[in-house]
């Protein structure tokens, strides 16, 4: 397996990068304390797919916010969502990474082939998409830099 070391530390709180990892796209957004409560807050029930989905986490777990942001080492980092950017649907890459991209309804994601909304733990919340975008194996080596693979 291919892993790919990032740098966060230009990333300002609020904003996201793309970066490439095995010919797909990853997403990573440094989120703000309001986005960061406002995933937390989200009730399980309020979710089209309720299961974790992330390659860090074993089991079939459900999809908390801090199961979303849960690194291979079993910490979970609420400043640092990391998402495969591929759409559950059909595989178009959802826009809302760059600065005044279209977020969606859920300040997350939208995809625009068919009008999936994806929210600020990158779970589906509405739209023709089946699942949550899944969250690749990652992990920190230092306090800005993730490996992801
Ligand atoms: Fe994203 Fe269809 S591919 S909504």
């Amino acid at each position: 397996l291919s892993t790919k070391e990032v740098d966060l530390s230009a990333v300002p709180v609020g904003q996201a990068i793309k970066v490439m990892w095995q010919g797909k796209p990853v997403f990573i957004r440094h989120r703000t304390p309001a986005e960061i409560t406002e995933a937390e807050e989200t009730p399980l029930s309020a979710l089209k797919d309720d299961v974790a989905r992330n390659d860090n986490l074993s089991g079939k777990l459900e999809a908390t916010d801090d199961a979303r942001v849960t690194a291979s080492d079993g910490v979970a980092r609420p400043e640092w969502l990391i998402l495969v950017g591929v759409c559950t649907h059909l595989g178009c890459i959802p826009l809302g990474t760059s600065a005044g991209e279209n977020r969606g309804d859920y300040n997350g994601w939208f995809c625009p082939c068919h009008g999936s909304h994806y929210d600020l733990a990158g779970r589906i919340r509405k739209g023709p998409a089946p699942e949550n975008l899944p969250v690749p194996p990652y992990q920190f080596v230092s306090d800005t830099v993730v490996k992801i693979g």
